[in-house]
């Protein structure tokens, strides 16, 4: 078993025991990927300064999203098919996610059900709705959730129509995996996450067969999304989802001051400023340049988190520098979870906090709440440029 050290670490080890269609639909972007790219390099560009001299004991993380205590600015984002990644992945990822003290964020494409992550953790979390044509299966969507004591609601509104992912259309992605001769052939490599599978009878849409009409099988995750999802979606469907709900509700996929202004004219208690991890529009900036604005603009009104390319507790500290009072993990979580299912979770948490609490010493701080954006360097400098430009 080799040492892992960091959530890289975790990456090469799910790329290994996950198989390939799975492990291709998480770690992809669309068309170009220029945008998936461009959210883990922009994190690169920030640079930290370092103070020395300053009394780095007693040092905290903690804060709170929404309301909800959080040990680190950090939460687990919604990812389709994330019980494909290992078996009965969601209930693995909700379980470490409520034992290390970060909320858990069910999505609406997960595999195990809203049902299944309350009776697996006892712990409320979060749920991630898409808006669907048929407002019934969404009403009762929102009440199974609030059944299942989730304490907030995220509505993604990124997904109206999906962006094309090539190797989703190469791979021939199904949950559960067609038997194709290429299938068969790359499950045979994968042992482990074969012998999960035949334990569990979580192996396809746990949310919506049997509860949407129609939907008995999955299919083709990008033509269900094709027939179901709202592409009419505007502001007031918004404000429906809210009455609905009655709750916290956080919008997710906002990258322009005129819509995070109009989330929060809408009622959204936060706004995650994302580009779906790079997964819907290429071409569109990364998160983390995106931020800035967004948080001048609507930062006194509501919470703005973001997500898209943190792959460090560095990432992380960024990230609160520039403004976000919380951020939301996708791919480190698949990671760790593909690579040894709840302990890889654990994992990357405790790789996470461990990052983010020794960068903010370096920079001099032991209280996350007093960081701001002094800790970064500007990115011109004329006695530096003058060498480097
Ligand atoms: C769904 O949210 C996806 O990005 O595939």
């Amino acid at each position: 078993m080799p040492v892992i050290t960091n959530i890289e670490d975790l990456r090469v080890l799910a790329e290994k025991r996950v198989p390939r269609m799975f492990y291709d639909y998480a770690d992809s972007g669309s068309w170009t990927e220029g945008t998936y790219r461009d959210n883990e390099a922009d994190f690169h560009r920030l640079k930290l300064r370092q103070r020395v001299a300053v009394n780095m004991e007693n040092r905290s993380t903690a804060t709170t999203m929404v309301g909800v205590p959080v040990k680190m600015p950090v939460s687990i984002a919604p990812v389709g098919l994330t019980g494909m990644q290992h078996a009965d992945g969601e209930i693995h990822a909700a379980r470490a996610a409520a034992k290390f003290g970060i909320p858990f964020t069910l999505s609406t494409m997960s595999i195990c059900s809203i049902e299944d992550i309350a009776a697996a953790t006892g712990q409320p979390f979060w749920f991630q709705l898409y808006m669907m044509r048929d407002r019934d299966a969404m009403a009762r969507m929102i009440e199974r959730a609030r059944v299942a004591r989730c304490n907030a609601l995220v509505l993604t509104l990124d997904l109206q129509v999906i962006g094309q992912r090539h190797k989703d259309l190469k791979n021939g992605l199904t949950a559960p995996p067609r038997p194709t001769l290429r299938n068969i052939l790359n499950l045979m490599t994968k042992p482990r996450w074969c012998l999960g599978m035949a334990g569990t009878k979580r192996r396809t849409f746990g949310n919506l067969v049997g509860h949407v009409k129609g939907v008995s099988d999955m299919s083709s995750l990008a033509a269900w999304t094709n027939e179901q999802f709202d592409p009419r979606l505007s502001w007031p469907d918004v404000e429906w989802v809210k009455k609905q709900w009655g709750g916290k509700l956080i919008l997710k996929g906002i990258m322009e001051v005129e819509d995070a202004r109009l989330a929060a004219d809408h009622g959204a208690d936060a706004i995650v400023v994302s580009n779906h991890g790079g997964r819907q529009l290429d071409g569109a900036p990364s998160s983390i340049t995106a931020l800035p604005a967004i948080v001048e603009a609507v930062g006194s009104r509501i919470e703005v988190w973001m997500d898209g390319g943190i792959r460090s507790g560095q990432d992380v500290l960024k990230a609160w520098a520039l403004g976000a009072r919380g951020t939301m993990i996708g791919r480190a979580m698949v990671y760790g979870l593909g690579a040894m299912g709840e302990a890889g979770v654990a994992r990357a948490l405790q790789i996470l906090h461990k990052e983010l609490d020794v960068t903010m010493a370096f920079c001099g701080h032991t209280d996350i709440q007093r960081v701001d954006s002094s800790i970064l360097l500007p990115p011109h400098r004329p006695e530096v440029d003058r060498y480097f430009a």
